[in-house]
């Protein structure tokens, strides 16, 4: 098997897929879908046989990590079909999904069984009023059941994202921080990312990710040093705890350059970033067994387009509405 093929023009290498298969998400995260999902266009979502030619492709080309995401990914029909079928693919070792923790504790199980090792569950606030306000559900109990699940069903990695809110969650830091200290999970607060959809949100809520550092350094926590191959999170740790806590601070300065994955929409655009351009549409390489060299090849040549570094610090947010959008 072909290792590590795919590289840009910095020396960043691309192990990593995030393959976004329905934009649809049951709830409406004040960040992301404040009015909920709304269908956009009619060009329908990659077909389980068009994502099968794809991670096929992408596996020769060294891809050895799949994330599926979304929207809610879980909300499509054929989720787990898809789930076993990835994760039988040769040179897939391992497949992770992103959930919003919808129905868990009864799926979590199916979940493992069809080959999922990976789970992350977001989670913004482990006050169940504040959860409810921020997702639009009253789930937390169910969420944090479908956590504990995950583990039972032997998830070997189990994380939670949490989008970090001036105003809504910043007051919970010392909670989430305790959260973590009898559990074997890693924790991510998340920097809010300013998207097109959430420029006013984002003025009111976005809170630098120093806050997290200096809360951790000043209870203990020290930096551990970075794993090769890891990607854009800093992961902290603390004798007391079990836990491990990361942060996602895509302001940061240096973010990019460990920037080792790339992302496919739902309707089968390849985004060289999360941020700044609207994506490639591989539709047209994926309608038949034979074309894999053929998407192989447009791949490496749309490498050449990766740029350095999102511009989101010039306030370029990009053609992105909002993460349902391309997965996050
Ligand atoms: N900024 C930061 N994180 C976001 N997510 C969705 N939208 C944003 C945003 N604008 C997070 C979700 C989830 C992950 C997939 O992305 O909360 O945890
Ligand atoms: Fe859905 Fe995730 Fe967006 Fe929340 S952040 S609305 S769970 S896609």
């Amino acid at each position: 098997m072909n290792q590590d093929l795919i590289t840009d023009g910095f020396g960043r290498r691309f192990p990593y897929l995030r393959l976004s298969v329905t934009d649809i998400c049951n709830f409406r995260c004040s960040y992301c879908l404040p009015d909920g999902y709304k269908k956009s266009g009619c060009e329908p979502f990659l077909s389980h046989e068009e994502i099968l030619r794809m991670v096929r492709a992408f596996a020769g080309l060294g891809v050895w990590k799949i994330r599926l995401t979304g929207g809610e990914p879980t909300v499509r029909p054929d989720f787990v079909d898809i789930a076993r079928s990835v994760s039988e693919i040769p040179g897939i070792k391992k497949l992770a999904f992103t959930t919003n923790g919808y129905r868990l504790p009864e799926r979590a199980q199916e979940y493992f069984n069809v080959g999922l090792r990976a789970i992350n569950v977001s989670i913004d606030s482990l006050r169940p009023d504040q959860f409810r306000k921020i997702t639009g559900h009253d789930r937390l109990g169910e969420v944090l059941e479908g956590v504990q699940a995950a583990f039972d069903a032997g998830f070997e990695s189990v994380k939670i994202n949490t989008v970090l809110l001036k105003g809504l969650n910043d007051d919970e830091l010392d909670r989430f921080i305790d959260f973590v200290a009898d559990k074997p999970l890693s924790l991510r607060f998340i920097e809010l990312m300013r998207t097109r959809d959430n420029q006013e949100y984002f003025q009111t809520h976005h809170l630098p990710g120093e806050a997290v550092t200096e809360k951790l350094l000043s209870r203990g926590w020290h930096v551990l040093p970075r794993k090769e191959g890891a990607g854009p999170a800093v992961e902290f740790e603390h004798k007391n705890s079990i836990g491990k806590i990361g942060l996602i601070a895509p302001y940061s300065k240096d973010f990019c350059k460990t920037c080792n994955r790339l992302r496919v929409s739902a309707k089968g655009a390849l985004h060289l970033c999360l941020f700044g351009e609207g994506g490639y549409s591989l539709r047209d390489f994926l309608q038949s067994d034979d074309q894999t060299e053929e998407f192989q090849d447009k791949i490496m040549q749309l490498m050449n387009f990766k740029r350095s570094s999102h511009f989101l610090h010039q306030g370029d947010s990009g053609t992105t509405p909002h993460l349902a959008s391309i997965g996050g």
